[in-house]
């Protein structure tokens, strides 16, 4: 209508107009790095629909986070990968102090105390039916399930963990943790709650990773959130934050980037998106066949995460970004 008084590409001239003006970028500080460990020595094993990311003994994993702070990366998610003799049904090796999180947790913080270290709470890895909670004839028992993770969680930061980051999507799991918590006397030990986590085909090659697929009889959804729907999530995060949660976690991410938004306009905690195995693995794959610029696809979903309001992203390319970071490429 103002043309040609306004000529809305006078901003977007040259690269240094463009970064004058750019909205959002990304810093080493909004990224969480998922590591996942495994029993043994020297052990560094290539994760099959999930290329160029690795499962590591403690001993190799720690090489890996120390490449990682050299990087400038600081923040952590660990997962374990527990040998098949150990699964039950009853998350007793999850509570486990001996346990391979609990032993990992703290060797990690003994050797790198400044950096914040993360934990999944969920049961899925030491499940039997690769379920997340305790199962009773083909349903989950919620609330003997969050007595366990509760159990878990404790052990978890009686071993030296920042962050305790509830997975499972149980009702009343983070009141049920924030309470054992206060108890024991952690009064600043922070939940980072998986709030809107939808029951996603996106999470398959995590699944892989830590041989951790739900028995054919029975998925997910009957408490993940439904693809579906976008209300419900704004009701999970409100709970969680009641609850007591810190800081809330939308997943997946690039096909939730509305719930992400939506969350994070109406609530003032920080945010956090996870950019899951599935999304990684498809950008990753595109990029082996020559079909997609692996920099810039990373660049780009990173920048839109930000752009949607995430305050943290939780993704397997965090040595990549933080590399791109340093060279000044998030700058579009
Ligand atoms: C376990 C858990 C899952 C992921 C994180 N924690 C899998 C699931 O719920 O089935 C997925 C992460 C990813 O796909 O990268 N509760």
């Amino acid at each position: 209508m103002n043309f040609p008084k306004s000529r809305l590409s006078r901003l977007r001239k040259n690269k240094e107009i463009r970064a004058l003006i750019q909205e959002n970028t990304v810093g080493v500080n909004d990224l969480i790095t998922p590591i996942f460990v495994t029993e043994g020595l020297n052990k560094k094993v290539a994760i099959k629909s999930m290329p160029n990311y690795f499962c590591f003994s403690i001993d190799l994993l720690l090489k890996e986070i120390f490449e990682c702070t050299s990087l400038g990366l600081n923040c952590f998610l660990l997962f374990a990968k527990i040998p098949e003799s150990l699964k039950d049904n009853s998350g007793l090796e999850a509570c486990n102090p001996k346990g391979l999180m609990q032993r990992s947790i703290k060797k990690i913080k003994s050797v790198f105390p400044n950096i914040i270290l993360m934990s999944d709470v969920a049961l899925d890895p030491y499940s039997i039916f690769g379920q997340d909670g305790i199962v009773k004839d083909n349903q989950i028992d919620n609330d003997i399930t969050i007595d366990v993770l509760s159990e878990m969680a404790l052990s978890h930061v009686d071993s030296g963990v920042d962050f305790v980051a509830p997975s499972d999507m149980m009702d009343g799991r983070v009141k049920s943790i924030r309470t054992i918590l206060e108890k024991n006397k952690y009064f600043k030990t922070g939940i980072m709650s998986y709030s809107a986590k939808y029951a996603s085909s996106f999470y398959g090659p995590f699944r892989d990773a830590l041989d951790s697929s739900p028995t054919s009889n029975m998925d997910k959804r009957s408490y993940q959130i439904n693809p579906s729907n976008s209300k419900i999530a704004m009701l999970e995060a409100k709970q969680d934050i009641l609850e007591g949660a810190d800081i809330i976690m939308i997943k997946p991410g690039m096909p939730y980037l509305d719930i992400l938004n939506m969350i994070s306009k109406e609530y003032n905690v920080p945010v956090a998106v996870y950019q899951v195995s599935g999304e990684y693995s498809m950008i990753y794959s595109a990029h082996i066949k020559g079909w997609l610029n692996l920099d810039d696809v990373i660049i780009e979903s990173c920048i839109a995460f930000k752009r949607a309001g995430a305050t943290l992203i939780s993704t397997y390319f965090s040595k990549k970004i933080a590399k791109l970071i340093s060279e000044k490429k998030f700058y579009l």
